[in-house]
């Protein structure tokens, strides 16, 4: 019989429903314990998925009746969650960023890699069937010697002024995801060199973000990454990569939610509009990086990004943020 994983979720709002969905897909987890201080959310997602409620997440890791955690909180509390799963001996997937903080990581780091139990990240990009497939073929050596990568990503539209105003920036809220897309192909990066744009939203302009950048990031064999990425995107959320090789070229291109296309007087090729945003693109995403998790609590060999993944994509954050604002590359060390 298939071994029945109990998990405990922290946080349920956006994302942490997203993984109340998954768990619920899977047929080796069940959802056990629900934490939130807001307890009509938490109560909400019980409704839907099961699980007890509590709104302290302490309860969650006290109650003995937890195997896995996923830690779907608010970003200022992460550091504070990981360490209390890391005492609890409990394994826990932790939603990207792991602070918006450097050093408060770095302060971590040492228990995080001592931790007898798993303790991953949640960049479940790299879970995404297409963008997986494109790593499985250039590892194969399908197309040589990677020599550059291409990353684009847009949002459909732009975050509430609310949320831009705690987000530590897009650097660390939206590129991150890139940036760790690029380790994923090329873990080793040596030098960032990144611009910001203000060409629509006063609201992002008038918190002291932008609401487009750029990205040139150099690896270790200079190889060239280049990062597009905009908060909005008038035809939906626009995902692709292409990765460049001495023998050849993979791309990944966007999803429409139907391959249906129309042919008329005014246009050819007509396909409905992309998949509308991260929980209909990354569905598949979101439930593959639960599944390799747990392949890593059951102790078998597993592939989630790890503590000093979370780390080295915010010291690239870090370093995209200042170098926007004083126009010069900046050197990275992430190791
Ligand atoms: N991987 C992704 O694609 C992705 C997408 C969205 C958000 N995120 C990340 O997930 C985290 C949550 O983002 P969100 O958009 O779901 O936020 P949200 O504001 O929609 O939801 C956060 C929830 O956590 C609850 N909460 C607050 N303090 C808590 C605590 N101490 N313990 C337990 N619950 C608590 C809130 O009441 C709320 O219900 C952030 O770190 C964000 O960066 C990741």
């Amino acid at each position: 019989m298939t071994q029945k994983f109990r998990m405990g979720l922290i946080g349920t709002g956006r994302i942490g429903r997203v993984h109340a969905m998954s768990i619920n897909a899977l047929d080796n987890a069940t959802l056990e314990w629900i934490a939130d201080p807001f307890i009509a959310g938490a109560e909400a997602t019980a409704a839907e998925f099961g699980g007890k409620v509590t709104t302290d997440p302490a309860e969650v890791f006290a109650s003995g009746e937890v195997d896995a955690v996923i830690i779907a909180s608010p970003t200022p509390t992460h550091v504070a969650l990981i360490e209390a799963a890391i005492d609890a001996g409990i394994p826990a997937l932790c939603e990207k960023p792991i602070d918006l903080d450097i050093a408060r990581v770095d302060a971590l780091r040492a228990k995080a890699a001592a931790s007898p139990v798993p303790i991953v990240l949640g960049f479940n990009r790299r879970f995404d069937p297409h963008f997986d497939e494109v790593k499985r073929r250039v590892d194969s050596g399908e197309i040589g010697s990677i020599e550059q990568l291409a990353i684009t990503s847009r949002d459909p539209a732009e975050p509430p002024a609310a949320y831009v105003a705690v987000s530590g920036g897009i650097f660390r809220d939206m590129t991150i995801h890139d940036f760790d897309i690029a380790r994923f192909f090329i873990p080793e990066i040596v030098e960032v060199t990144a611009r910001g744009t203000n060409t629509f939203s006063r609201d992002i302009e008038a918190a002291g973000d932008y609401d487009g950048v750029a990205v040139i990031l150099r690896g270790s064999k200079g190889e060239t990454i280049t990062i597009l990425n905009s908060r909005h995107s008038s035809f939906g959320y626009d995902q692709r990569i292409e990765v460049f090789g001495s023998k050849g070229m993979l791309q990944a291109g966007n999803i429409a939610p139907t391959s249906v296309r129309s042919f008329n007087a005014e246009s050819v090729e007509g396909l409905a509009p992309y998949q509308n945003f991260f929980l209909e693109r990354y569905a598949d995403a979101y439930r593959l990086e639960i599944a390799e998790f747990l392949r890593g609590v059951a102790g078998e060999p597993f592939r989630s990004p790890s503590f000093d993944d979370g780390r080295a994509a915010l010291i690239l954050a870090d370093a995209a943020t200042e170098s926007a604002k004083s126009g010069a590359t900046v050197a990275v060390e992430l190791a």
